[in-house]
């Protein structure tokens, strides 16, 4: 693409005046014309750390896994205006059909964890890895990773995973190899082979920038390889955080995402996935005390969503995922606006080579959810 092009297209991509002047009254209005009016021809799915001021519009909210679920049975959309970040854009695209177009409203809605794997660097290491280890490997990619690690996953047996069925995805790699390498989220691939019984000497971490391994004992011993990644919002949360949980709120009970370091982890009353911090916290007796180790905007909405409880951050100065936070009103508007004019912005694409392969590794995951 030539330089006048790259200008041209960030041009495109940028938030038109008119939408920083509006009300915010006109634009929800206006959102809920265009969608009266497509009706069944426009989807929007909403992650659940998104802002209140979009998931109110969502058709389903849901954890990442619910949203690929929907999205691959959603065959009535033409239009699915993703609320979410980039390679949950993705995957929708992958699961549904050549004639639906997924939009993500904002461009720079990526995610910092799935960026710190990118396909040159993870060809490197499985090269690495297939000299130290030879054929005893298959690679599992946590959903937050782009299509094409995706794609190098399914073409090599491997399948994707959510934080809602890492265990039993890892149960089933087991019986297909003898080591796991888990992508790109060390956190998640730790905590939940711990979970397992497997011991933490028997993990080693593979640096994608070093190249090289982080792991001191027999290298024979190994049974999970972890990529060096993690997902900067919860690594805001610290075994400091839950010291001073227990010190103030000796009451609370503390319930973290597994995206959290094992430290955080193994302090923590309880962990799990997105939807299971919900459906657990819902579930409890009102009065009791929560303190949640997760994005920001969801933490809020428990807090609203459940007044008979007491709901609140892990961390007192915790802020909501940067990157989901682009997708704001202006943008779902805009987004919206294009597609009743028939123009279609900020379409996610994913290449056919690339979808064919990673549709072969999130079939997997899909047919065992
Ligand atoms: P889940 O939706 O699988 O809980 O993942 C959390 C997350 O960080 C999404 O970006
Ligand atoms: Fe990525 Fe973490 Fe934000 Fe989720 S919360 S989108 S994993 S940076």
């Amino acid at each position: 693409m030539s330089l006048l092009e790259m200008v041209q297209q960030k041009n495109m991509n940028m938030l038109p005046e008119r939408y920083k002047t509006m009300t915010v009254d006109e634009m929800e209005s206006r959102v809920w014309e265009v969608k009266n009016k497509l009706g069944d021809k426009l989807f929007i799915p909403g992650h659940h750390y998104q802002k209140d001021e979009v998931i109110q519009f969502a058709d389903a909210v849901g954890d990442s896994l619910q949203l690929a679920q929907v999205s691959a049975k959603n065959t009535a959309a033409e239009y699915i205006v993703f609320c979410g970040v980039h390679f949950m854009a993705e995957t929708a695209d992958i699961l549904t059909s050549d004639k639906q177009k997924v939009i993500l409203p904002d461009m720079r809605a990526g995610c910092s964890l799935a960026d710190m794997a990118n396909i040159e660097q993870t060809e490197r290491g499985w090269q690495e890895l297939q000299e130290t280890f030879r054929d005893t490997i298959i690679p599992l990619t946590y959903v937050n990773s782009t299509a094409a690690i995706k794609a190098f996953v399914g073409r090599h047996g491997g399948a994707t995973v959510t934080s809602s069925n890492a265990r039993p995805m890892l149960e089933w790699a087991f019986t297909q190899k003898e080591r796991v390498l888990f992508l790109p989220d060390q956190h998640l691939g730790r905590n939940t082979a711990f979970d397992m019984g497997i011991p933490l000497d028997k993990m080693a971490v593979w640096d994608p920038v070093l190249e090289k391994f982080e792991y001191n004992g027999d290298l024979d011993e190994v049974k999970i390889i972890l990529w060096k990644g993690h997902c900067s919002v919860h690594a805001m949360f610290t075994v400091e955080n839950v010291k001073q949980v227990r010190k103030n709120h000796p009451d609370a009970k503390i319930i973290v995402h597994p995206e959290c370091s094992r430290e955080v982890v193994a302090l923590a009353d309880d962990a799990g996935s997105t939807k299971y911090i919900i459906e657990t916290i819902k579930a409890s007796a009102p009065g009791t005390k929560w303190a949640v180790g997760t994005e920001m905007n969801l933490v809020n909405r428990l807090t609203k969503q459940f007044a008979d409880k007491e709901v609140f951050s892990l961390n007192p100065y915790m802020c909501a995922c940067l990157t989901m936070n682009r997708i704001d009103l202006p943008h779902l508007l805009w987004a919206l606006e294009n597609v009743e004019r028939g123009e279609v912005m900020n379409q996610i694409i994913v290449e056919a080579n690339i979808a064919s392969e990673a549709h072969l590794a999130l079939e997997r995951m899909l047919a065992r959810a």
